[in-house]
């Protein structure tokens, strides 16, 4: 059948990945998806920046919105950011339309994740979210095959690269906060605004996208207790370590008898336990339920290479059209599933 003509909307560290990395692995993802996946169109900011990829057969687009009612655009990748503005704006011109959308935005999700779905689910188009959460640790698809046979009691862990690996760096290092998360940004990991990251919000974003999925309730992050990493000192990390712990930013879902609760905060974790041995970008994410028991799954939780590695493998699903409904759900169900969760703070 005729290729599947992608649009991307951002071209961050994500997205040079996500162009650079369709073109490298062209040949593997025809023979995946029974047809070709061309890149149309783009748009970015700065036109002139040199990112490393050939965008010379590609349109340019200054406004991002054009890039979803470009008629050679079939699909778009929103690697945007943010839960207003340009991001929202791409994805609701594109969900009208009927086009289907890949998306790697937490805080537009967490904010606007309900709407959002509706919306698709009326215009019948997809909207796929593995690169959202945890970066390339396949937690949606893990969640979507845990779900069916198990009553979810809890779902935790660290959902936070850039936090990970400031809390590493100083630990192992001796790096101040500070210094640490200059690396982070340099290396690809923070988000666009760190405060996002230290302070403890895109956990937050994550967790809340996570929790309703786990448990059919709205997607609400506002109700989260909500604590960040950056008071935190050396001093501490010594001072845990003394005691035999290590401390780690983690965000928590679980199902009590009054609802279901959310957390995000600093904790400090025993150095023998299998949590306190994830160093660095690494993220992991623990799913507890009644026939599945205790599923952990670890790896790189930021980087273009891994968020682009979620954001491509929903590309192929869209193309072989095994994506239908956005939450694997009906929105309906959603809606009148579950209330809020329980208010943390
Ligand atoms: N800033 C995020 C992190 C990127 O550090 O985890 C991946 O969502």
């Amino acid at each position: 059948s005729a290729a599947l003509r992608v649009g991307v909307a951002g071209l961050g560290t994500v997205g040079a990945s996500v162009i650079r990395l369709l073109d490298e692995r062209r040949t593997a993802l025809e023979a995946l998806s029974g047809r070709g996946i061309q890149v149309t169109a783009v748009s970015a900011r700065d036109r002139s920046r040199d990112r490393g990829i050939d965008l010379s057969n590609v349109r340019w687009h200054d406004d991002p919105v054009d890039v979803a009612t470009d008629e050679n655009v079939d699909l778009v990748v929103e690697l945007i950011g943010g839960s207003n503005g340009a991001a929202k704006d791409v994805v609701e011109a594109a969900l009208k339309r009927g086009k289907p959308v890949v998306t790697a935005n937490k805080a537009l999700l967490a904010e606007h994740g309900l709407d959002l779905a509706a919306l698709a689910e009326e215009n019948g188009a997809a909207l796929a979210f593995e690169a959202a959460v945890a970066g390339g640790i396949p937690v949606i698809k893990a969640l979507r095959e845990a779900l069916p046979a198990s009553r979810l009691t809890r779902i935790s862990g660290i959902l936070n690269g850039t936090c990970n690996f400031i809390l590493s760096r100083m630990e192992e290092e001796g790096l101040s906060f500070a210094d640490a998360l200059v690396e982070a940004q340099r290396l690809g990991y923070a988000e666009a605004d760190p405060t996002f990251d230290v302070g403890g919000f895109d956990t937050a974003h994550k967790l809340s996208i996570l929790t309703s999925l786990a448990f059919g309730t709205q997607i609400d992050a506002n109700s989260i207790y909500v604590e960040g990493i950056a008071s935190i000192a050396p001093l501490d990390l010594a001072m845990a370590d003394e005691l035999g712990y290590r401390i780690k930013l983690l965000g928590v879902a679980t199902r009590t008898d009054a609802g279901i609760e959310q957390r995000v905060h600093p904790t400090m974790v025993p150095k023998s336990s299998a949590i306190a041995q994830v160093m660095g970008v690494t993220n992991a994410v623990a799913i507890d339920g009644s026939a599945i028991g205790e599923l952990t799954l670890v790896g790189p939780g930021a980087g273009g290479g891994a968020t682009a590695t979620a954001v491509i493998s929903d590309i192929v699903d869209v193309a072989r059209g095994a994506v239908r409904l956005p939450f694997g759900l009906p929105v309906a169900l959603l809606e009148k599933a579950e209330k809020a969760p329980i208010r943390t703070h």
